[in-house]
């Protein structure tokens, strides 16, 4: 087969591909349209493509870059609809009221930058962020806020990070179907400093949802404190996280 038939059919089942998410979404969002919400559909389906079972984390990313570069990601899933970054930046600043310039936090699936801005705007001035989306890394580097973006998957494997960087680590929507796999948390803990702070903020509905989380996100959590890794500080569950679902934060503190 020639270089360009090869091409041509990446093309064709890249669109395929798109076209089956889009109705797989319109369907979800049906549920959403018949309560008479309307306006939030769109969003809805939206989201919900990257999050649709089965997807690979690499069309995760992909799918991330195309909703980035139609500039429609940050009126998607605005603070209006989706409080994940607020509620990330206000547990941090809870957990960090001294020195914020100075203290090195890792935004973790960092996406257009929602979280490095709530962080810059409450004083935090050494913010790294890490996302494996190349069109939302392209998104929040125009935001100024980042020190360094770095352009990788957080998984099991190591990163071309050094163990103990960070003072904080957070994620604020970066868990989910494809998304960051439950073993990532032992790299986590690996790159944030003794008695540093790991925050997950995410949908609560996914602890269940997702095949990698159900019976194993938990369960993790409690091992690694268990075997002396971190503390669990809190875990809160909160309403209207995006839409009308429930968010839940984690807090960890390493040991
Ligand atoms: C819903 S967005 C959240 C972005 C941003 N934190 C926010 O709250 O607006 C999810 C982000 O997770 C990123 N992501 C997906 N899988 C990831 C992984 N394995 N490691 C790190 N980031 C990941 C996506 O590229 C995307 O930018």
């Amino acid at each position: 087969m020639y270089q360009w038939q090869i091409r041509l059919r990446r093309i064709c089942n890249r669109d395929i591909i798109w076209y089956k998410v889009q109705i797989m979404a319109a369907e979800k969002a049906k549920k959403f349209q018949q309560e008479g919400n309307q306006r939030e559909v769109g969003a809805f389906a939206k989201n919900y493509g990257a999050h649709r079972e089965g997807i690979t984390m690499k069309e995760v990313a992909n799918y991330y870059t195309e909703w980035a570069n139609s500039n429609k990601y940050d009126v998607d899933l605005g603070p209006d609809r989706y409080r994940g970054p607020k509620l990330a930046a206000e547990t941090l600043c809870d957990l960090i009221s001294e020195h914020r310039e100075s203290v090195r936090i890792l935004d973790i699936a960092s996406g257009t930058g929602f979280l490095g801005q709530e962080l810059w705007d409450r004083g935090f001035r050494s913010i790294d962020g890490l996302d494996p989306s190349e069109g939302m890394i392209e998104a929040s580097r125009k935001r100024n806020v980042y020190s360094n973006l770095i352009c990788d998957f957080m998984t099991e494997k190591m990163l071309n990070i050094q163990t103990d960087t960070y003072d904080a680590a957070a994620i604020a929507g970066g868990m989910g179907e494809g998304h960051i796999p439950c073993n990532a948390l032992y790299e986590m803990i690996r790159i944030v400093k003794p008695g540093g702070y790991i925050v997950i903020v995410m949908r609560e509905e996914y602890l269940e949802h997702v095949q990698d989380y159900k019976d194993r996100l938990e369960p993790l959590m409690k091992e690694l404190e268990t075997s002396g890794k971190w503390r669990k500080l809190a875990r809160k569950v909160v309403s209207n996280y995006f839409l009308q679902n429930n968010g839940v934060i984690f807090i960890f503190q390493n040991c």
